[in-house]
């Protein structure tokens, strides 16, 4: 596979995303899709949105004839089934189905109402789980999946396909990108289905409100993991929607990893929790590193902005404001 990396040329009659354009941000509601639509809003463009309520994407004729009657210049393709191990261990059929469904109704959709500017977004859980750290995007379809989530992970990684035939027959300028473990306003703080960092933050502020003594971490707290505030993620969408058309995903990340034990230290210090943090290290670390390579991205010109400290701060901020008073 050959990438092509291009800025459009100052000659250019078209840039590859014009000032003021029509963006169709599918998944608005969720943590990618509100980050997406209020930056590309401040940039100036005109969001279009469509609740679950109202359309449902895995409806494909439905989706088409919605996207026909709007006629976007671009779409972000942000709306799928996500969700943590457990789910995607009890729902592969779900996960497979939804997320091939959603992408087969946008991409073709948006396809045939002509827009010319397509971004969908996978995830870094697509490369392989031995894949060499940090991981660049040609690890992709170089070894075996992790099994916890294989049925996620292929059915985006037939997305990312689905993009390239795009290209290569019809010479649609569609893209695709693939973030790293994100985190922000708007995340999932339920502690059965969240992800690591919400969790942390919820379980330290809980143990500073009722004064328990210790709280205990799952694992060893030695794995190392990449975090990307959702701000970041979101300006890292503009700069590839202005910037990239190549044929080849493009990782989404800061360049930079923690271990779990630094992570949580970091949460517990924002949180204000004076107890003590145990470890139980009879439970699975899951994979030792995750980190990705972001040299592509960045020879973009793009840098993340956000520190890690200050976007759990700003994260822990505004989950307080979403509680109700004295929890
Ligand atoms: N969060 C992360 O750490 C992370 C990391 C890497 C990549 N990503 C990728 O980013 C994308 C978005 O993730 P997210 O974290 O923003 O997930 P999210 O918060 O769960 O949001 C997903 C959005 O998709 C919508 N959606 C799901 N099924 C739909 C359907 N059938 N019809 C219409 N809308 C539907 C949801 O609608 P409702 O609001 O109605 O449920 C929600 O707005 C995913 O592709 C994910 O793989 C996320």
């Amino acid at each position: 596979m050959t990438t092509e990396l291009h800025a459009p040329s100052r000659e250019s009659a078209r840039p590859l995303l014009r000032p003021g354009s029509r963006i169709f941000v599918a998944g608005h509601r969720g943590l990618v899709g509100s980050a997406v639509a209020r930056r590309l809003a401040d940039d100036g463009h005109e969001v279009l949105t469509r609740g679950r309520d109202l359309l449902d994407l895995r409806d494909a004729a439905r989706t088409g004839t919605y996207l026909k009657e709007v006629r976007p210049d671009a779409v972000v393709l942000a709306a799928a089934k996500v969700g943590g191990i457990m789910a995607n261990s009890t729902y592969p059929v779900q996960f497979l189905e939804d997320n091939l469904r959603i992408q087969l109704s946008v991409i073709a959709g948006a396809h045939a109402a002509g827009t010319e500017r397509l971004l969908f977004l996978g995830s870094s859980c697509i490369y392989p789980r031995l894949a060499p750290q940090p991981i660049r995007e040609d690890a992709l379809l170089t070894g075996e999946l992790e099994p916890t989530n294989e049925a996620y992970a292929l059915a985006k990684i037939a997305g990312i396909v689905q993009i390239q035939s795009y290209r290569r027959q019809y010479g649609a300028s569609y893209i695709s990108a693939m973030p790293t473990n994100l985190y922000g306003p708007g995340d999932n703080f339920d502690l059965e289905t969240s992800h690591v960092l919400p969790a942390l933050i919820r379980r330290f502020h809980e143990a500073r409100r009722d004064g328990a003594p210790e709280v205990t971490l799952w694992g060893s707290g030695s794995p190392r993991r990449e975090f990307l505030h959702v701000d970041d993620l979101a300006a890292a969408c503009v700069t590839l929607l202005e910037a990239y058309d190549g044929d080849e995903p493009v990782n989404i990340g800061c360049g930079d990893d923690l271990t779990i034990r630094e992570l949580a230290e970091t949460v517990r210090e924002v949180t204000g929790y004076q107890g003590q943090i145990g470890w139980d290290a009879s439970k699975p670390d899951g994979t030792p590193r995750k980190l990705l390579d972001v040299t592509r991205l960045s020879s973009l010109g793009f840098t993340p902005k956000i520190p890690l400290r200050d976007g759990i701060a700003r994260t822990y901020a505004w989950w307080l404001g979403q509680l109700p008073a004295g929890q």
